[in-house]
């Protein structure tokens, strides 16, 4: 039987989404109440990254580890892959050690080479084109402050064409969710992931106007450092800040999925104000990824 893998958001059924969610609600409500739970006792998760990570890494690992499994980071560099190992043959070695796989890559045939070949989930830890476990938390986020997810109304600002932009497109068609995005010019979502769902604004402050959410991300993502000073100028006028946070009703909540660099798409001011959930959202990864990782390695 072909392994469950998570390689982006279409791979939940609707009904096993919310499942998640509601288990992740569980697990958020042990940890502050101090339950331990014991549910992956025996399951090994092996991460590997090809990029940077903080919260991504340590949450799959305290998540596993908290619920009685062991977590085996495997650092890119010290890894055979990195001198060229085949990704497959790194699937089929990792699939016999361990219950799943987390990776980290740039372009998405990689995470696809590496699935092909693994007997065992493989989750999409980020790729160029997509952010599946983060924007699975970001709509736990969104369903615990307002209850529900369907016909919510959200504002993406800056990069339409980043992996987290593209997720965002992808949960808006899957959970009925109305997308508005404000990029500048040549940084908007790429046409094949538009769908009805899914409008471009002209400003931000157009984009925030009754939102539910606000959202934005770093102006260059992880491959892009290349790129800083054009985008910089590219993006002038995209930052958010308390004006176009007041722009947005004031039950709107602020998300990114961080690293912030404030100043760019973000200021300091905007992250620390009530409307922020940033931080929340950020603890939110344990949770959600606890009732993942049981999703894939139990049901
Ligand atoms: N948001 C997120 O994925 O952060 P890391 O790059 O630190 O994992
Ligand atoms: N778009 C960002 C997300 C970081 C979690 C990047 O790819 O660098």
């Amino acid at each position: 039987m072909m392994a469950r893998h998570f390689l982006r958001l279409a791979d939940l059924p609707l009904d096993a989404a919310r499942r998640i969610f509601d288990r992740a609600a569980e697990h958020k409500a042990d940890r502050r109440s101090g339950v331990t739970g014991n549910t992956l006792a025996g399951k090994t998760l092996v991460l590997l990254f090809e990029k940077p990570s903080t919260r991504t890494r340590v949450s799959f690992e305290a998540a596993i580890f908290q619920l009685g499994g062991h977590a085996i980071t495997l650092p890119w560099a010290e890894s055979q892959a990195s001198r060229g190992e085949p990704l497959t043959d790194t699937a089929r070695v990792l699939s016999s050690y361990a219950d799943a796989i987390v990776f980290r890559t740039f372009g998405e045939a990689r995470l696809l080479e590496l699935a092909s070949a693994a007997a065992v989930p493989v989750i999409n830890a980020l790729t160029d084109e997509g952010h599946p476990v983060q924007v699975l938390t970001d709509l736990f986020t969104v369903q615990e402050r307002f209850g529900s997810l369907e016909g919510r109304k959200v504002a993406w600002i800056g990069d339409g064409a980043s992996n987290m932009a593209r997720s965002w497109a992808e949960a808006a068609a899957l959970f009925g969710m109305e997308l508005r995005i404000s990029a500048p010019r040549g940084y908007e979502l790429p046409e094949d992931l538009r769908h009805a769902n899914v409008r471009h604004v002209s400003s931000p402050a157009e984009a925030v106007r009754d939102a539910d959410v606000v959202a934005t991300d770093t102006w260059t993502s992880m491959g892009h450092e290349g790129e800083r000073e054009v985008r910089l100028r590219a993006f002038h006028g995209y930052t958010v800040d308390l004006d176009l946070l007041d722009r947005a009703p004031s039950t709107a909540i602020l998300l990114h999925c961080l690293p912030a660099v404030r100043g760019e798409e973000i200021t300091a001011e905007a992250i620390e104000s009530p409307r922020s959930v940033i931080f929340e959202q950020a603890e939110n990864r344990l949770h959600v990824q606890k009732a993942l990782l049981e999703y894939l390695l139990l049901e």
